[in-house]
């Protein structure tokens, strides 16, 4: 008599049967790619620890708006450097502000690419922190809902500029619904909220700081932001944002915890994105350069496990060169 009798090598034998029984497919529908923007003329400023991520002047948007869009790309997030930062991030929701105008230019360029607009103030306040900050003594002490105001303020210009989507990423108490709010009262009713409703404070957003200029000043973010040693709070920080109106939920970073994805997924109904952050493509890019990894293979498996894990939308810098492997260039 054979043994064994199972023999799950059966459904592996050929690339057909492979295809014939997979569960989880990546689409270049499901990834956004981060953008970010800065004042100034003709600026294509590669990010030293993200090689092949840049700040993009506006003129130049064209560029790489072009690129996404022929890879398949259908969805951008956007970031923005502004000229001057000060206390309360003014930048933010000036109708002149460097989100703004990159929101319009690309509705202009690519009406039907969706526009996602990231909500916070860490890159145009002067201490660096996400919200509006007293110090007492020598602690920054960020206040909540005086924050908020502002963060409303932000979210309705963004709207106003033509945002598709307003992405909180701020992580104060009641933002979505004070967000949510405000945009109904201006007449946004229909622009959908993807709240950062579980975002941990992490070491892995230290390129992406570099990159946006966004690094506070003094103290950290640990009062606002999770920490990662929690999962059952990241239940509770949904839930909260799905009671405020929270159209979708994104989980950041993304690949130290999985966890919380499928967690997410498994408990609730909305849609789940997740943010592969900056330091998880800076660490796979500095191995491809240095010849250690298949930058291809890496990157496609990691995206592929996202998916796995309940993500049904992958934001992530790699999002440009993965769409184009998938096409098979
Ligand atoms: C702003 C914001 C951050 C990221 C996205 N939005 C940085 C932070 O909270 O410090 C990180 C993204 C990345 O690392 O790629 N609040
Ligand atoms: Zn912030």
């Amino acid at each position: 008599m054979a043994f064994p009798i199972t023999r799950h090598r059966r459904l592996r034998r050929t690339a057909a049967l492979r295809g014939m029984v997979r569960e989880n497919y990546l689409h270049a529908n499901d990834l956004i790619a981060p953008i970010f923007v800065i004042h100034g003329q003709n600026i294509k400023n590669e990010i030293p620890s993200m090689p092949g991520v840049y700040q993009w002047s506006i003129d130049r948007l064209p560029e790489e708006i072009a690129e996404l869009r022929e890879a398949g790309i259908g969805a951008v997030l956007l970031f923005g450097i502004p000229e001057h930062k000060d206390s309360v991030g003014t930048g933010a929701y000036e109708e002149a502000g460097i989100v703004q105008q990159a929101t319009r230019r690309i509705k202009e360029l690519a009406p039907e690419l969706v526009v996602i607009a990231d909500t916070c103030l860490c890159e145009f306040t002067d201490h660096g922190h996400c919200g509006i900050v007293h110090r007492v003594g020598n602690e920054a002490i960020v206040d909540n809902d005086e924050s908020l105001e502002v963060l409303v303020k932000t979210a309705v210009s963004q709207a106003a500029a033509g945002a598709d989507i307003i992405a909180p990423s701020n992580m104060m108490d009641g933002f979505v619904a004070a967000i949510r709010q405000g945009l109904d009262e201006a007449g946004f009713e229909d622009i959908p909220i993807l709240s950062y409703a579980v975002k941990y404070s992490s070491a892995y957003y230290g390129p992406f700081r570099e990159a946006a200029q966004s690094a506070p000043q003094f103290g950290d973010r640990k009062t606002y932001q999770m920490d990662p040693a929690n999962a059952r709070e990241a239940l509770r920080e949904a839930q909260s944002d799905i009671e405020e109106g929270a159209d979708m939920l994104m989980v950041k970073p993304g690949l130290a915890f999985l966890d919380i994805v499928r967690l997410l997924k498994d408990r609730f109904d909305l849609p789940v994105a997740i943010y592969n952050v900056s330091a998880e493509y800076s660490m796979v890019k500095a191995a491809a350069i240095q010849g250690w990894i298949d930058e291809k293979a890496i990157v496609l498996e990691t995206l592929t496990g996202m998916k796995r894990a309940g993500a049904d939308v992958i934001i992530t810098y790699h999002a440009k060169d993965a769409a184009r492997w998938l096409r098979g260039e």
